[in-house]
């Protein structure tokens, strides 16, 4: 039998590998890098399948330039970066990685939070600076967790996290979602309210929802416009989510105390003035860096590409329309 020829955009943990070379002709990207658009479809051009990555750009013109592919799995839990009507179009079925960087990722979002709201990677670069004077009564105080009221966007697997996470502080939480989520209410007397209700009264807000077009600069200035002058603002999903442009005049203005990221609008850059900014802290979209999270997306990302390249069902299809064709 044929076996599969797989293009993987970049390295990724070794067990994803060995699993898909039980099966598969594997050919991994040499490169530790984002590929261009001429790399990526050079390697996908005779290929079957492709493990890609949230920075490889799976749109028209890579179908034209890779027509053998079957299967697209991606290698996160977002896929903003294909283009699914087209896939639907192709038949092509696509994956992604839920449930295993749920825990990491709500994680980070907590060690954002904290880092902001208690100034540690600023207090992190005067004490590496050598500068500190001593203690003193009004240095680097922040803002209290613990009774704050917490706002999630997007209630999924992830908000969801985030939000059982905050029990040990006491924290009345609010969330905005499409759905209900009786979890959160049931486990933590959490309340359902309108994205404008929760800008208004939540202490911080935690972002969680999908990029999509109905998502994207879901906050903007009139958004920071109306929440607490007090409020942080966390944002690990994705950058586009929120004007970044923005964000920078809010925390520059001080409409929000501050704001801790892990995903920008322009990755790799953030917007001008941002990082200049001492209350926000920043992380280079690692939400997801633990050694199990990642090991997990490899071992997800393989299996769901060794059963779309060999015409079964992918566990974890983002567009299962594919089936019924
Ligand atoms: C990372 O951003 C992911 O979507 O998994
Ligand atoms: C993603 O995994 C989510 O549902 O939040």
């Amino acid at each position: 039998m044929h076996r599969p020829h797989i293009f993987v955009t970049r390295t990724i943990p070794s067990e994803g590998i060995e699993l898909l070379k039980e099966h598969c002709t594997v050919e991994v990207s040499p490169h530790d890098r984002p590929l261009t658009r001429e790399e990526l479809f050079a390697g996908a051009k005779d290929a079957d399948g492709i493990l890609s990555l949230l920075t490889d750009r799976i749109d028209s013109e890579f179908f034209r330039q890779a027509p053998g592919i079957r299967g697209v799995a991606n290698y996160a839990v977002g896929y903003d970066n294909i283009d699914l009507a087209e896939a639907l179009r192709r038949g092509v079925p696509v994956s992604n990685t839920p449930g295993v960087l749920t825990d990491a990722t709500a994680e980070m979002a907590w060690a954002l939070l904290f880092s902001a709201c208690r100034r540690v990677t600023e207090s992190d670069r005067l004490m590496k600076s050598g500068m500190w004077k001593g203690w003193g009564p009004m240095q680097f105080i922040g803002a209290d967790v613990t009774g704050a009221t917490l706002g999630i966007i997007g209630a999924g697997r992830i908000g969801t996290a985030m939000a059982l996470k905050s029990r040990g502080f006491s924290m009345k939480v609010l969330y905005a979602d499409a759905f209900r989520n009786s979890t959160l209410e049931d486990t933590l007397g959490a309340q359902q309210v309108s994205v404008e209700e929760l800008l208004a009264q939540s202490d911080f807000v935690s972002v969680h929802v999908p990029l999509m077009e109905s998502t994207r600069h879901l906050l903007d200035r009139q958004a920071f416009g109306s929440m607490k002058r007090s409020a942080y603002l966390i944002n690990t999903a994705r950058g586009p989510i929120i004007n970044e442009a923005d964000l920078t005049a809010a925390l520059r203005d001080g409409e929000i105390a501050g704001a801790g990221l892990d995903v920008y609008e322009f990755e790799p850059k953030a917007v001008d003035g941002l990082s200049e900014l001492p209350n926000v802290v920043m992380t280079p979209h690692t939400a997801s860096a633990t050694i199990s999270s990642r090991t997990g997306m490899a071992m997800k990302a393989a299996s769901n590409l060794i059963a779309m390249v060999t015409g079964q069902r992918a566990a974890d299809c983002v567009n299962p329309e594919v089936y019924q064709g």
